[in-house]
C-alpha cells in the first residue's frame, strides 16, 4: 500500500530541493500547484537500486549508447504497458525527455523547414523545433465532442513541412487520441513525408474511463518516420535525475538521432545512476505508478467539482495526465494577470496560459497541477476559489 496522504509529503525537503516554480523557488507561504512534478518521494525500489549500484564506488564510463540492460527494460516496458514493438537497439537512453525532443529536432530539422506545433501544447515542442531552425506553424488545438479535432490539420501542411509534434497524451489538455485520429495524422505524414515527434511521457497516467493508444498500434512499417520520446519525470517522480529516451523503428533514422545526440563523443549522454533509476522504475515500480494514478484520479474528481462550482470557470475532464486546464476567459483578464493576482493576494501559484508556456491559443486558461496530497490541493483550491469569487463579485459590481 503506497502512502499518498499528506503525511507522505516531506515539505522541509521539498523546500530545499523542488525547483521549477515549486516549493524551493516560491515565496514562503505560497502553495505551488505549478510545474508537472510530484510532491511525493519516488518509490523505495528506485532509491535502493541507486544505493546498491553506488556501494562499489565504481562510476566508470558506461556504453555510449546506454546500458544494454536499460535499453532492454525500456523495450520490455513499451511492449507490456503500451503494446509497442521496439527493438532495444533502436532505443537511445538520454538525459530527459526535453533532451530527447532537442535531439530529434536537431537530427531532422534544417533552417527554413516548417514544423507544425499544436496550440496549446507544452512549450518544449516549439522551443526545440525553433532552436533547430524551424519556422513554427501553430495548429489551433481544440476539443470538439470530447476529443481533439484534427479534421483541419491537412490545411496547415506545406511542401516545407518537416515535422509534426504529437503530444500523446496531450499536456495541458490531458487528452488521449482515438486510433482513427492517429491514423489520420500518420496518413498525412505518409502522404507528405514529414516526421512525427511522438512524445509519450504522459502515457502511464491514464484514467480508467479512458484508454491510451500509441501511434505504433498502426504498425511498425507505417511508423518509420515516427521519432518517439519517453521520460520518467511525470510517472515516477524522478525529474531531477534527468532520465529519458528516444526511440524509433528505422535504423537509419536511429543513426541520425545518435549522431545529433553527441553520445559517441561523450559530449551528450546520461549518467549511470539515472539509467539505474530508470531501470528500477520500469522493472519494479509500475505498482507505484498505478497507485499514484488512483490517488490522482481522486484529486481530479475532487478538483473538477470544486472548480466547476466557481462562477466564470469551466473545465473539461482530462483523460490523462495530472494537470487540469480550466477556462477562465469569462474573467476578461490575461491569464498572467490573473495568476499574479492569485499569488499576491491569495498565496497560491498556478501556471498561466498564454504564449510563454503553452502557446497563444492557451490564453484565457490556467494550468493546475494535482500531483500532491488531498490536503494541499484542497487548500490551494480554497485560495483559488476565494480569489476568483472576490474578482467575480467585483466584476458583477462594475457591470451594474
Ligand atoms: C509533454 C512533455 N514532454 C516533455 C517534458 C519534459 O520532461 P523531462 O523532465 O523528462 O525533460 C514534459 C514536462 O512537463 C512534458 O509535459
Amino acid at each position: 500500500m503506497v502512502d499518498f496522504s499528506n503525511k507522505a509529503v516531506d515539505f522541509a525537503t521539498l523546500k530545499k530541493r523542488a525547483y521549477n516554480q515549486r516549493w524551493a523557488e516560491i515565496p514562503e507561504g505560497v502553495i505551488p500547484l505549478t510545474a508537472a512534478d510530484s510532491d511525493f518521494p519516488c518509490a523505495p525500489e528506485i532509491v535502493d537500486a541507486i544505493v546498491e549500484y553506488s556501494k562499489k564506488g565504481y562510476f566508470n564510463y558506461i556504453p555510449n549508447l546506454g546500458m544494454p540492460e536499460f535499453r532492454q527494460s525500456i523495450s520490455r516496458a513499451l511492449k507490456t504497458r503500451k503494446n509497442e514493438e521496439i527493438d532495444p537497439d533502436l532505443i537511445l537512453p538520454i538525459d530527459s525527455a526535453a533532451r530527447a525532443m532537442s535531439v530529434i529536432s536537431k537530427a531532422f530539422i534544417k533552417p527554413g523547414d516548417e514544423a507544425i506545433v499544436c496550440d496549446p501544447v507544452d512549450y518544449l515542442f516549439k522551443t526545440n523545433m525553433e532552436a533547430a531552425g524551424a519556422k513554427i506553424i501553430l495548429f489551433p488545438t481544440k476539443i470538439v465532442d470530447g476529443k481533439i479535432d484534427f479534421s483541419d490539420l491537412e490545411s496547415y501542411i506545406t511542401p516545407k513541412t518537416k515535422m509534426f509534434g504529437l503530444c500523446n497524451p496531450h499536456n495541458p489538455l490531458g487528452m488521449c487520441y482515438p486510433k482513427e485520429d492517429l491514423d489520420h495524422i500518420l496518413s498525412l505524414s505518409e502522404k507528405y513525408g514529414f516526421y512525427i515527434m511522438n512524445d509519450e511521457i504522459w502515457s502511464d497516467i491514464i484514467y480508467p474511463d479512458s484508454e491510451f493508444t500509441s501511434i505504433y498500434a498502426l504498425g511498425a512499417e507505417r511508423n518509420k518516420n515516427t521519432l518517439s520520446v519517453f521520460g520518467f519525470s511525470k510517472s515516477f517522480s524522478i525529474a531531477g535525475l534527468r532520465s529519458g529516451c528516444v526511440y524509433c523503428t528505422d535504423p537509419d533514422n536511429f543513426e541520425q538521432i545518435v549522431t545529433a545526440s553527441e553520445v559517441r563523443s561523450t559530449v551528450g549522454g546520461i549518467s549511470s545512476l539515472s539509467q539505474i533509476a530508470g531501470m528500477a522504475c520500469l522493472d519494479k515500480c509500475y505498482y507505484w505508478v498505478d497507485a499514484f494514478r488512483e490517488h490522482i484520479q481522486k484529486n481530479r474528481d475532487y478538483a473538477l467539482e470544486r472548480l466547476r462550482a466557481i462562477p466564470g470557470v469551466t473545465c473539461h475532464t482530462p483523460q490523462a495526465t495530472f494537470v487540469l486546464f480550466p477556462d477562465i476567459s469569462a474573467y476578461g483578464m490575461k491569464a498572467e494577470e490573473l495568476t499574479a493576482y492569485l499569488e499576491k493576494e491569495y498565496k497560491v501559484r498556478i501556471v498561466p496560459g498564454g504564449d510563454r508556456f503553452f502557446g497563444p491559443g492557451s490564453e484565457g486558461h490556467v494550468r493546475i497541477c494535482m500531483a500532491t496530497s488531498h490536503e494541499i490541493l484542497a487548500e490551494g483550491l480554497n485560495r483559488v476559489e476565494e480569489g476568483l469569487k472576490t474578482l467575480w463579485a467585483k466584476k458583477q459590481d462594475q457591470s451594474v
